[in-house]
């Protein structure tokens, strides 16, 4: 299990919660979990060895690869035309996102940093799959605003900075239509969401995100033990 650690990215200071490794298997479990799931193909594989050698101390903040396979084989069993990430980073889940799109379905990409986005531009081009992606640089909340209040959205993906979960949430929840499904990051903050009073304002701010999920009657939810924990919602 990799360690919580605070991180500043490019555009921003930003305060987050990092873990690709599973937070409760044994390493030889995790690493069979992997072999027997959809592997990376080679542009994935790519992009993941180029986001660990160009940004080694960041690599973290991106989605393991058992998640990217979740993310794509969940679009396709949702059929997704309207999706939404917050939180892009060099395009790795972007990228699952979008291969599980339904066709003439569109992912719109939310992030600050035109450094990090630089790389994911890079790679949904070379997948073939940029014309489905709009990327959006500036702070999520103010592009969630700027969207349709009709309740489209089949898929969303939560992964940016902890303590704007809760307002993206509210963003996401009354756009998301009847059996959309919201997904959340990080869930488990690297294990220490189970501790009394963290000193930590990320750690903080995943408690506060996930009992204000708990209470949410738009949503019905299950919180899966998968890399850092994510939190899979269901629009009533
Ligand atoms: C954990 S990383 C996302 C990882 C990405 N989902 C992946 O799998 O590669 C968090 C990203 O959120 C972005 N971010 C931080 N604060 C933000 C904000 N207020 N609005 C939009 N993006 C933000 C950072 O620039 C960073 O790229």
């Amino acid at each position: 299990m990799r360690s919580y650690q605070r991180r500043r990215g490019c555009a921003a200071a930003i305060v987050t919660v990092m873990s690709t490794a599973s937070a409760q298997l044994s390493p030889e479990l995790h690493e069979y979990l992997v072999a027997h799931g959809s592997p990376p193909d080679e542009v994935a594989r790519d992009l993941i060895a180029e986001t660990g050698r160009v940004l080694p101390d960041r690599a973290e903040m991106q989605i393991s690869p058992e998640q990217g396979a979740f993310l794509t084989v969940l679009g396709r069993l949702l059929g997704v035309r309207s999706a939404v990430e917050v939180g892009t980073f060099t395009g790795y889940s972007a990228l699952a996102i979008a291969r599980g799109l339904a066709p003439g379905g569109r992912l719109l990409c939310c992030d600050i940093s035109e450094d990090y986005t630089a790389v994911a531009r890079r790679y949904w081009q070379r997948a073939g799959v940029a014309d489905r992606i709009e990327l959006r640089l500036a702070p999520a909340l103010d592009t969630l605003r700027e969207l349709s209040a009709e309740p489209s959205l089949d898929l969303s993906f939560i992964d940016a900075d902890k303590e704007g979960y809760v307002g993206y949430w509210e963003e996401i929840v009354p756009r998301t239509r009847p059996g959309g499904v919201i997904l959340v990051d990080n869930v488990f903050a690297g294990g220490r969401v189970v501790e009394t009073d963290p000193d930590h304002t990320a750690v903080q701010a995943i408690q506060q995100f996930n009992e204000h999920a708990l209470a949410d009657e738009r949503v019905e939810l299950v919180m899966l033990p998968l890399s850092d924990g994510v939190t899979l919602a269901r629009k009533r």
